[in-house]
């Protein structure tokens, strides 16, 4: 079993909470110093077209201290590959965006029509350096569209598993993110989930042998607010140990 499973934390509700009052605090960068010091493996945020939390500043200064350890989700237009080429983040992941969403809302839909043209993005991020994720729902023709378009990772949505209702639903859930985690190994990319995943329901799928990163934000941002930053993560730090 592989025992080094990895964590990205996503910071934009740190960034929520400072938009709040526009303010220049609490400060994203603070944030991302703190977490990497206490074995946070990636920065994880999210710029949205409609900079409701993360702002090009954010990125520009994360990615001009640690620009290997940011890890920037974006929707697939122009504006954002342009902002990716620029501040070279390590990572992109792509997923999909709405105006009005509370949070992502799923996986991306790949579509025929569109295939050409985030083939062509994927590469041009590729060939700065940058290495190319995709948020796909746990479905094996979903990871099958990735490899074919040339993404390096595929992120599983654990949204649905976030909300099973029965210990039933959860566990076909995770049956399904189990082998989906499993192809996208054997087509050589690298497996990561998230989305919804918190101090309750996260075990299980770090617990998958083939899953080498879990992405989360909410929950340890959350939690934060009554045992601070540290026991936040450290607490879900524990959850994630294989041993
Ligand atoms: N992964 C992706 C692709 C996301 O869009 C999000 C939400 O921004 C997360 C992970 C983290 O989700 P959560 O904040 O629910 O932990």
């Amino acid at each position: 079993m592989n025992t080094d499973i990895q964590l990205g934390v996503n910071i934009d509700h740190i960034a929520t909470l400072r938009q709040a009052r526009g303010e220049a605090y609490p400060d994203t960068l603070e944030a991302a110093k703190t977490l990497l010091a206490l074995g946070a493996d990636y920065i994880v945020i999210h710029l949205r077209r409609d900079r409701r939390h993360i702002q090009e500043t954010d990125l520009q200064k994360l990615c001009r201290a640690f620009a290997h350890k940011v890890h920037l989700e974006m929707a697939a237009c122009e504006e954002m590959l342009e902002l990716a080429l620029k501040y070279k983040p390590g990572s992109v992941c792509i997923v999909p965006e709405y105006p009005n969403e509370l949070t992502t809302s799923g996986g991306l839909k790949i579509e025929e029509k569109d295939k050409a043209d985030l083939k062509q993005k994927i590469h041009r991020l590729q060939e700065a350096g940058i290495r190319v994720s995709l948020f796909i729902d746990p479905k094996a023709n979903s990871v099958r569209a990735a490899y074919n378009l040339g993404a390096d990772i595929v992120e599983l949505c654990t949204k649905d598993y976030s909300k099973a209702k029965t210990q039933k639903q959860a566990q076909t859930l995770l049956n399904e993110i189990s082998l989906c985690s499993l192809l996208g190994r054997e087509l050589n990319m690298e497996v990561h989930s998230g989305h919804g995943l918190n101090y309750k329901n996260v075990r299980e799928v770090a617990l998958i042998d083939a899953m080498q990163c879990l992405n989360i934000g909410f929950s340890i941002i959350a939690r934060s607010i009554f045992v601070g930053l540290p026991q936040a993560l450290l607490e879900m730090r524990t959850l994630l140990d294989r041993e």
